[in-house]
């Protein structure tokens, strides 16, 4: 299969692959957060499509993607009126809201839940292509299972070219990270995936958020689980990554002690001076975290590479969007981290 690119900007773009969705191909689209690997969300044989070219495990759901709220009822019921107060201030945008699913969802999309996960992403061109497809598109991130995420069509290019039909190229994400995922089928409201949307602006909205143990922990592989994917090794380069944590001063030099050939460090740009002779690759400045969240999994995508031997990592400490990164970051590192402060 030859795989076509098209220019978001292209007015022609939209409606070319809002074709493609609706005769079951498969199509990766832009989104503020990541590129989505898409198809038609309610077509059982163009979803099995999408777990055939990642290679995704079927116990791992997939996001509806929608035009708005005014679609939730087409394919959830009982949706509590939290959802629409959440859609009201973080729609469209980085905000994924598990519901209980209509029968009308295939059971191949929610990977046999009786829930759904709904998203309406800030990308025009990809809320263009939903409407003209008038299916809701399924779309995980479009990486090959296991590997760093897609922030760039050259990514997608990279995973799949000549297997799936079409990318739609409308530059690199904003976000960088995928979108922030909360469970609004339980009493109380769970944060099973820290992204653009914080925990911070979740409990203003809802005033109450309970942090899912996936979200701070390793789980086991066998666990059972409220968000299948957070059980996987995850964005993970080929070799081991370690986070190294403390001060700017203490981690270098702990790393500068064990540093040795075929190594790399990724750093934060303040830090790059320090590491001259250790290889560095930053992926944003520790002063603005949105580079730090933008620029993580293209940095962690150059680092797969069989030649490098072991990856210490500086990661963002604090709240808000630095709660993203972090928890990628330690997905990214099987929650490997040393305190260099300890190790002094
Ligand atoms: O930003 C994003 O969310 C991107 C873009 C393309 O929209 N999509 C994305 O999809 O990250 P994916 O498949 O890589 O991650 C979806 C996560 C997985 O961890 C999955 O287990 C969880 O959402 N999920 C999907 N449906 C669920 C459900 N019904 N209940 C709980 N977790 C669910
Ligand atoms: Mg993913």
């Amino acid at each position: 299969m030859n795989t076509q690119v098209f220019s978001a900007s292209d007015p022609k773009t939209p409606e070319l692959a809002a074709a493609i969705v609706r005769r079951g191909g498969l199509v990766a689209i832009p989104t503020e957060t990541v590129y989505g690997l898409g198809a038609d969300g309610l077509n059982p044989e163009a979803v099995a499509k999408i777990f055939q070219a990642k290679g995704r495990p079927n116990d791992n759901p997939l996001i509806l993607h929608v035009t708005g709220p005014e679609q939730l009822p087409l394919f959830c019921h009982s949706i509590p009126e939290s959802a629409y107060r959440l859609a009201e201030r973080f729609w469209p945008g980085p905000l994924t809201m598990v519901l209980p699913a209509r029968d009308n969802v295939p059971r191949c999309t929610t990977a046999g839940l009786s829930t759904v996960a709904m998203r309406c992403p800030k990308t025009e061109v990809t809320r263009k292509i939903i409407a003209l497809a008038e299916v809701p598109i399924a779309a995980p991130s479009a990486n090959l299972s296991g590997k760093p995420s897609t922030t760039t069509a050259e990514h997608v290019l990279h995973d799949h070219n000549g297997n799936i039909d079409a990318i739609v190229d409308g530059g690199p994400c904003a976000v960088g990270v995928e979108s922030t995922i909360v469970d609004l089928t339980e009493p109380r409201p769970r944060l099973l995936r820290p992204g653009g949307i914080t925990p911070e602006q979740l409990l203003e909205v809802l005033g109450d958020l309970v942090i899912d143990k996936a979200v701070t922990a390793q789980i086991d592989k066998d666990a059972v689980v409220k968000a299948p994917g957070m059980k996987y090794r995850h964005y993970a380069p080929q070799e081991p990554v370690v986070i190294v944590s403390g001060s700017r001063e203490k981690a270098a030099a702990y790393i500068r002690r064990h540093f040795v050939p075929g190594d790399r460090v990724l750093c934060f740009e303040e830090e790059l001076s320090l590491y001259q002779d250790c290889n560095p690759l930053a992926y944003g400045r520790e002063d603005d975290v949105q580079t730090l969240s933008a620029g993580l999994f293209a940095a962690l995508r150059e680092l797969d590479d069989p030649s490098i031997h072991q990856v210490y990592a500086r990661c963002p400490v604090g709240g808000g969007v630095a709660y993203a990164v972090q928890n990628r970051l330690k997905k990214a590192a099987a929650f490997h981290i040393i305190d260099a402060e300890a190790e002094a």
